[in-house]
């Protein structure tokens, strides 16, 4: 009888190197490695080639860049969604995707299984765990690394007794992941929060302190919410973030240093390289400032804070996302227009922007010639609008009378140990 079939989410690296011949040998079953490029960087071809020369009986590798910027980068973008309003939430967005082309993978080849080379410690197993559940609960999910609680000695013992390839440059000293949204990178000696990330954390921003001597400004146009051009030349969205990407990097812009609340209850040290998410992000916060009414802005910070934590919790595929998704493109649909940034020295900063939809209206804020607004009507706003303060005061706040202010004394949530 033919052996079972697993797709597994293969990068190349020794975790999912080793987790080939694991799970040949501890499930029986045919691998089938499973590689995407998110733009992180790297040859998924020569990906391919090693899933095979590792033991996997198929290798599938396959650009998703355009299907991650548009379904998952600019959405993301448009709502502002930043993990405790810092991580752009690069890997986060990659996972429910990754997990979804490896379910469409393991129903063309009759695979009964999926798998993935994530710990038991981080969000990233919820992620992919949570998706494959909800797109494909009849799919056995093995996760390796947190299934054989091996010590990195014992895996490269592993490596070595089966022939496997371990990169001949020592591994890196952090655990790192990324695509074209950014870079995440922990571990080593960051897990001290009193230390700084030394040099060779980052590899896409430069030093501030070594970034050119010159300021340099961009423009960049959204058309409801999504950007479209840079510095006036229209772009696809890979070209538009590698532009992002390299120019903010250049500038030492993008840098973060997060004490991150895990989804499983953990903080974690995570610093994070996101030079083109950061100046976006940025970008695009102006123009809402400028199009969107005050309502909508003030609902929308909550929007975003909760868009922010389902993509970090693994719910993308959720119902909510649908009806948040719905609220972000009705309340994008006037957040068109160009943004001036300026990058220098690690710093950033808006120094113009225009939108044929503005609500900033030039007649009701001047203060010189053409001045629409009427400050008589402000006189009764303002005694309306103070009433209840003034009421409260009257009869509260400032009331000597009746014995003045009663005197209160908070109980406490912690009752006494004794029942007497
Ligand atoms: N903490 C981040 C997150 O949960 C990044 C995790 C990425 N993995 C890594 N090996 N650095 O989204």
């Amino acid at each position: 009888m033919a052996r079972e079939k697993i797709v597994l989410a293969y990068s190349g690296g020794l975790d999912t190197s080793v987790a080939v011949k694991w799970i040949n040998e501890t499930y029986d079953m045919d691998v089938i490695a499973y590689t995407c490029d998110l733009g992180q960087g790297q040859d998924i071809h020569a990906i391919r080639d090693k899933a095979l020369r590792t033991g996997a009986v198929d290798a599938i590798a396959e650009d998703a860049r355009n299907l991650f910027i548009d379904y998952f980068v600019w959405p993301s973008l448009m709502a502002g969604a930043l993990y405790e309003g810092k991580y752009p939430l690069a890997t986060a967005l990659g996972r429910p995707l990754i997990a979804q082309l490896m379910v469409r993978v393991a129903r063309e080849h009759g695979a009964t299984a999926v798998a993935h080379g994530c710990t038991g410690k981080g969000n990233d197993q919820v992620r992919f765990d949570v998706t494959f559940q909800t797109l494909a609960p009849d799919l056995k999910i093995v996760a390796p690394v947190r299934e054989w609680k091996w010590t990195r000695t014992q895996e490269l013992e592993y490596a070595a007794k089966h022939g496997i390839e371990v990169e001949a440059t020592k591994k890196s000293i952090f655990s790192t992941d990324q695509n074209i949204w950014g870079r995440s990178i922990e571990a080593g000696i960051l897990e001290d929060p009193w230390v700084a990330p030394p040099a060779e954390t980052f590899q896409w921003t430069v030093d501030p302190k070594d970034a050119p001597d010159e300021p340099e400004e961009v423009e960049i146009t959204f058309e409801q919410g999504r950007p479209t051009a840079w510095n006036g030349v229209e772009m696809d969205g890979i070209e538009l973030i590698e532009a992002a990407n390299k120019t903010a990097g250049k500038h030492g812009v993008g840098r973060i240093d997060h004490i991150e609340n895990r989804l499983v209850g953990i903080k974690s040290r995570e610093i994070y390289e996101a030079p083109g998410a950061v100046l976006l992000n940025e970008a695009h916060k102006e123009l809402e400032f400028l199009t969107l009414s005050k309502e909508s802005q003030r609902f929308k910070t909550h929007v975003s804070q909760t868009y922010a934590d389902l993509i970090y919790n693994g719910l993308w595929f959720s119902q909510l996302h649908q009806d948040l998704m719905a609220f972000t493109v009705s309340n994008q649909q006037y957040v068109s227009g160009v943004v001036r940034m300026k990058l220098y020295k690690g710093g950033l900063i808006v120094v113009g922007r225009k939108s044929p939809h503005s609500l900033y209206r030039h007649e009701l804020a001047t203060y010189e010639e053409g001045d629409q607004y009427d400050a008589t009507a402000a006189m009764g706003f303002i005694k309306i609008h103070g009433l209840g303060q003034t009421t409260q005061a009257k009869h509260q706040l400032l009331n000597t009378k009746g014995g003045g202010r009663p005197r209160l004394e908070l109980p406490s949530i912690i009752p006494p140990d004794t029942a007497r």
